[in-house]
């Protein structure tokens, strides 16, 4: 486990769990938080033990939303400096080859609704409340939300919450596709952590080739789709881990993959 000031980062067999760490300020996302979000993410890429990963927050929020203190006397070109830090850092959680999982355990509006949907899909706390408030301070969503809202949950809902600025509960998130499933507040985090567990048992180049394929298939014609997907079946077959998959499963024995 190593600490970084305000995100914690724990690693348990295969899975890597990333916190952002802030209580005081409801894990608000000031430059240092997304810098130390960072630093999380590139050692959990540089670790070749970790096939899932968890996001979630300390205390009662996931993460409140940008920091509006600090952005309160901003010039222009801080801003976009400011825009840039949140669009690279959710873009690199985005890029980690293996799947992640957002356990929304509180208040995720703003930048923190953001952070859950850069990550693979969510599940989330009765508890958490889902929004993107910010039209209300007169801006608008600045770290990726108006285009990965959009693409989850479709044009029609993502065009009444942004202009409305309203938030939702864990109920109506799910409701319209953002939130996959809703746990108790107590259950969350154990839920989420054994669904990550079931993942990383997985052989983790196919989970990492599916995650690619549903990635980049998300911006393609179907066709091209599915000529990725043909290329990556194709691409698996010749990997240790799907001769020990297909073998165990005609010894009915379980399988133990490698990676390889
Ligand atoms: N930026 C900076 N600080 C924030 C913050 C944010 N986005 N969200 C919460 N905080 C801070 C509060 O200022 C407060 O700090 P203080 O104790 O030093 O005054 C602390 O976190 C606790 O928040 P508080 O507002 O007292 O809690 P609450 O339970 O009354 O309300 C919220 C919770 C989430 C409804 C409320 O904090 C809120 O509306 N936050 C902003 C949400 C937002 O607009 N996000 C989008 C930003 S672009």
């Amino acid at each position: 486990m190593s600490e970084l000031r305000t995100v914690r980062l724990h690693h348990m067999l295969h899975v890597s769990t990333i916190t952002l760490d802030r209580p005081d300020k409801l894990n608000a996302l000031d430059p240092d938080v997304l810098a130390h979000l960072g630093e999380a993410i590139e050692e959990v890429r540089g670790r070749a033990d970790t096939r899932c990963v968890v996001v979630t927050g300390e205390g009662r929020a996931f993460v409140a939303g940008a920091d509006i203190a600090r952005m309160v006397d901003m010039s222009d070109a801080d801003a976009r400096r400011f825009a840039e830090l949140g669009h690279s850092t959710f873009a690199a959680l985005e890029s980690l080859s293996c799947p992640v999982i957002a356990a929304v355990n509180g208040f995720a509006l703003g930048g923190g609704c953001e952070l859950a949907l850069a990550c693979d899909f969510i599940h989330a706390s009765e508890k958490a409340k889902f929004g993107l408030p910010e039209v209300g301070l007169g801006v608008i969503p600045g770290f990726g939300g108006t285009q990965r809202l959009l693409r989850r949950v479709g044009l029609g809902v993502a065009r009444e919450w942004i202009f409305a600025g309203r938030t939702y509960d864990a109920a109506e998130a799910m409701r319209v596709g953002l939130v996959n499933r809703v746990h108790a507040p107590d259950a969350l985090l154990g839920e989420v952590q054994q669904l990550a567990q079931e993942i990383a048992m997985r052989a983790p180049r196919a989970v990492a080739e599916a995650k690619q394929v549903l990635h980049a298939g998300a911006d393609v014609s179907l066709d091209a789709g599915n000529a990725l997907e043909r290329d990556a079946f194709t691409r698996l077959f010749a990997t240790d881990d799907r001769r020990e998959g297909m073998r165990a499963f005609t010894a009915k024995r379980s399988p133990l993959f490698s990676g390889r």
